[in-house]
């Protein structure tokens, strides 16, 4: 892993939106009390902006993000709200007692939304974007605005919105991919675009949102930073509506690990990514895949006897990064049919066992039978197998 520059101008803001777009996974609702529970651990881990919930949906969506406005030390703490004032306002009540607060105020742009969804005419929304930046910066001088469908809509439109927002006071712009349809390159080309195209938009944070529908989410977001962004919207575990968010723990170590070639740097003590995963995944019965990277079980556990040789003569070999640096304890050797004899020897080391060559190669012989017959086997399979062996052994 190589160092990251430290310059202001490389750190990206990390906005979690677990509680709000992940909790919109069919299926991932949480209960007041683990939210709560959520939100601490993201604030003790350097999230710099927590989107609380969408206070306007529910008295429950409401209750959660004030009192996690009240609770929360360090981040700011966000919640969304639409381009209509009864939402805006409410908003505005939920996050009050936060020592920093911010509201977060959607319109979409794109022809498709504005035509089916909003039955409006472009000129009609360009006025509710004022309007609605302009009602939420009554409350707050952090104001974020999020042109919805933004990777959809069409450019010249996008602009003319973007500069209305940030003349009527929003400070972040997200350019949302609302329905995970772009591309690295196309992503990358929009931010530069807006950001060129617009003539006021060095006063604004550009933000990339990503959807994981094509498997995209954090490649599209990482072009979006390469293009000028400075906030990554994401959620724990990649959870969100339909095939999830830009999942937070990818987009913090890819930039960690790949320093050199991802020059950008936030604030998030990754030791504690593995314990967010884990929080998460209790929380909303969403079970992590386990060859999920980062935080899936198998991220540090090696099967094949090659790379279990490999990884007994250096780590580097078969691991891009420590287990310690995102909070697992240790790599695991899984033992298996595919496992070596390197493997078994170590094995038996870690297990308090010393055998003669002989009893070796016949408990080796022992264990692949079995491993033939089992997927994985336990370290109580092989106490068994060697102990058996050692009973019946005649050297
Ligand atoms: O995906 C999206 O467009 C959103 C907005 C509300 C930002 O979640
Ligand atoms: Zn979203």
């Amino acid at each position: 892993m190589t160092s990251h520059s430290s310059s202001e101008k490389d750190r990206v803001v990390i906005f979690d939106t677990t509680l709000r777009d992940g909790e919109q996974s069919p299926g991932a609702t949480m209960t007041h009390e683990e939210k709560l529970e959520v939100a601490e651990l993201l604030d003790q881990m350097g999230v710099d902006v927590i989107e609380a919930g969408f206070p306007i949906a529910s008295e429950g969506d409401f209750q959660a993000v004030h009192e996690i406005a009240k609770r929360t030390r360090n981040a700011v703490v966000c919640g969304l709200a639409r381009a209509a004032f009864k939402d805006i306002d409410r908003c505005a009540e939920a996050i009050k007692p936060a020592s920093r607060k911010r509201i977060h105020t959607f319109l979409s742009t794109s022809p498709v939304h504005m035509k089916h969804k909003l039955q409006k005419e472009p000129h009609e929304v360009y006025e509710m974007v004022i309007a609605q930046v302009t009602r939420a910066r009554n409350y707050t001088d952090d104001v974020e605005w999020s042109s919805e469908d933004g990777t959809r809509t069409e450019i010249d439109f996008l602009c003319r919105c973007v500069e209305a927002a940030i003349k009527a006071g929003a400070t972040t712009i997200n350019i949302p991919d609302t329905v995970g349809y772009t591309t690295p390159e196309e992503y990358y080309t929009l931010f530069k675009t807006v950001r060129e195209r617009v003539p006021n938009s060095d006063q604004a944070v550009f933000s990339v949102h990503c959807h994981d529908d094509l498997g995209m989410a954090v490649a599209n977001s990482l072009a979006g930073v390469r293009g000028g962004a400075r906030q990554i919207e994401c959620t724990i575990n990649g959870i969100g509506e339909r095939a999830g968010n830009t999942a937070l723990e990818e987009v913090v170590m890819a930039m960690k690990v790949r320093s050199e070639v991802l020059p950008w740097w936030t604030g998030i003590d990754a030791t504690m990514l593995t314990r967010a995963s884990k929080l998460v995944s209790a929380v909303t019965s969403f079970p992590v895949q386990y060859n999920k990277a980062i935080v899936g079980r198998n991220a540090f556990a090696h099967e094949s006897g090659i790379h279990q040789d490999g990884m007994l003569k250096n780590a580097q070999t078969y691991e891009i990064m420590t287990p310690e640096s995102v909070g697992v304890k240790q790599t695991s050797l899984v033992m298996g049919k595919h496992s070596g004899r390197h493997a078994f020897v170590r094995k038996l080391e870690d297990l308090g066992y010393k055998l003669s060559a002989n009893q070796l190669e016949d408990a080796f012989v022992r264990f692949k039978a079995l491993a033939d017959r089992k997927k994985q086997v336990q370290d109580e399979d092989i106490e068994a197998l060697v102990d058996e062996e050692i009973a019946t052994a005649h050297d």
